[in-house]
């Protein structure tokens, strides 16, 4: 089986063939994931929540992160794998190359941050020492006391074009990958279209180049938290995890997920 890079995923987005991507923070699941030819694993802070328990992703640490990554790389074979810099962990150029070194050290491929415009040079900086960054728009999790909670992004013509030149931007900058978080379906599309990186979509409609769900949440183990771009796989294949894994991929690849009852408008 070839390794999947990013010059892969950059292929599947101009044969407009959709990939799949899942969150994983541990071996044992890495490895169903690779097996089931899951293309992207992140490693994402969303571990804060669903490994950790807290009520956000702010108090992930850098140390969090790299022990999980370690913990994920030694299930893949074959999958890319991208790692969270955590909350505050590049708030500078400077303090970036630091915390992104320890991120790829710990088995990463690529780093992803949140964030727009006033990430530029940030990026920028990465790209230029050989460091591929996936940028991430519209709900940005680490944000959420800013954001005044988990809410939809770019719902009005000042926000969504906004959002439009960021993305642009962080192209530009050197972005090899981009989310799009909770944003209406349109908006994601227009993104998607006016992009040539591939977009990964979270609660952003069936336009999107590749999808990602956070794993628990594919699986209906968070009972605690069913957002309306959440389908659960699992009750689809009578608890069978691996069933689940697989029955999301080709979904996702035959453009099944997300469905209109899991996007916004
Ligand atoms: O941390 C995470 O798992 C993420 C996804 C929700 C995209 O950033």
């Amino acid at each position: 089986m070839k390794k999947i890079t990013i010059q892969t995923l950059q292929e599947l987005k101009e044969r407009n063939e959709p990939f799949a991507v899942l969150t994983a923070y541990d071996a044992t699941f890495s490895r169903l994931m690779d097996d089931a030819n899951v293309e992207v694993i992140l490693v994402g802070d969303s571990l804060g929540m669903v490994i950790q328990g807290h009520d956000s992703t702010v108090p992930v640490t850098l140390e969090d992160m790299c022990y999980h990554i370690k913990n994920v790389k030694r299930g893949v074979n074959r999958s890319l794998i991208i790692g969270d810099l955590p909350y505050m962990s590049y708030a500078t150029p400077e303090q970036t190359y630091i915390n992104a070194t320890r991120i790829m050290q710990s088995g990463a491929n690529m780093v992803k941050l949140e964030g727009g415009q006033w990430l530029t040079d940030t990026v920028k900086g990465l790209t230029e020492r050989g460091i591929p960054v996936c940028a991430h728009l519209g709900l940005t999790p680490q944000s959420v006391d800013a954001l005044g909670g988990f809410k939809v992004q770019g719902r009005d013509d000042k926000t969504a074009k906004q959002l439009l030149e960021d993305a642009q931007a962080l192209q530009n900058a050197g972005a090899k990958l981009l989310v799009l978080e909770c944003v209406p379906s349109t908006l994601a599309k227009q993104v998607t279209e006016s992009l040539t990186i591939p977009t990964i979509g979270i609660g952003a409609g069936a336009d999107c180049d590749a999808q990602v769900l956070v794993l628990q949440d594919m699986l209906g183990l968070n009972t605690q938290f069913k957002p309306k771009f959440v389908k659960n796989f699992m009750a689809e294949v009578h608890g069978d995890i691996k069933a689940a894994i697989e029955l999301f991929v080709s979904e996702v690849k035959a453009r099944n997920f997300p469905g209109d009852e899991h996007s916004f408008k």
